[in-house]
């Protein structure tokens, strides 16, 4: 008999910061997996305004009841990354016509790349459909109501780190 093949997940992106569409997804995807894993990517071309730590320390937070979720950071491909991980499959999540094009790309890169690998979608939750990190940023820096947006625990540093003091 076989040693039992435990299922792991790869549920990539910036967080940058965690919105309450990307908690959706987690929460969604850690019921099809016995591990799924966030992997923060470190993005040497795209300026992050939450560290590494401070995005790990949200989502590790935020997470914190679902024991199956872990929280890395990770560098380069993200095929290697999976590779490493052991991961069978990449968690990804759709809003709008206007994520098809890029993730369909994504998608079959990875599969080229990495054939054994397959990507699934999560449809958003159509209350979160409207929101990305970006928006989040700009609302947040305008001193706009982030809550509801955004998990609650992490309202008040998003608020601290963004707001335009004068
Ligand atoms: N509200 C949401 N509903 C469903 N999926 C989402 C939502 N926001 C992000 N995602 C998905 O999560 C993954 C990681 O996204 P990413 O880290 O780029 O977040 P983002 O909110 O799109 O940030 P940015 O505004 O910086 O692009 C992508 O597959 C993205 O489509
Ligand atoms: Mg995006």
């Amino acid at each position: 008999m076989g040693k039992e093949k435990i299922r792991i997940g790869v549920y990539p992106g910036s967080f940058d910061p965690l919105t309450n569409g990307h908690l959706d997804i987690i929460m969604r995807a850690s019921k099809l997996f016995d591990l799924l894993i966030v992997g923060i990517l470190k993005n040497d071309s795209k300026q992050a305004v939450f560290t590494m730590e401070e995005r790990v320390s949200q989502i590790e937070r935020c997470t914190a009841d679902l024991k199956n979720v872990k929280v890395e950071m990770f560098k380069g491909l993200l095929v290697d990354f999976v590779r490493e991980k052991k991961a069978g499959t990449i968690v990804r999540g759709l809003r709008a016509v206007s994520d098809y094009e890029y993730e369909l790309q994504m998608a079959m890169l990875n599969k080229h790349m990495s054939p054994e690998v397959d990507t699934i979608f999560f449809m958003t939750d159509i209350h979160n459909s409207f929101l990305s990190s970006s928006v989040i940023k700009d609302i947040a820096q305008h001193g706009g109501n982030i809550r509801g947006l955004v998990p609650d625990e992490i309202v008040d540093e998003i608020y601290a780190k963004l707001m335009v003091k004068d």
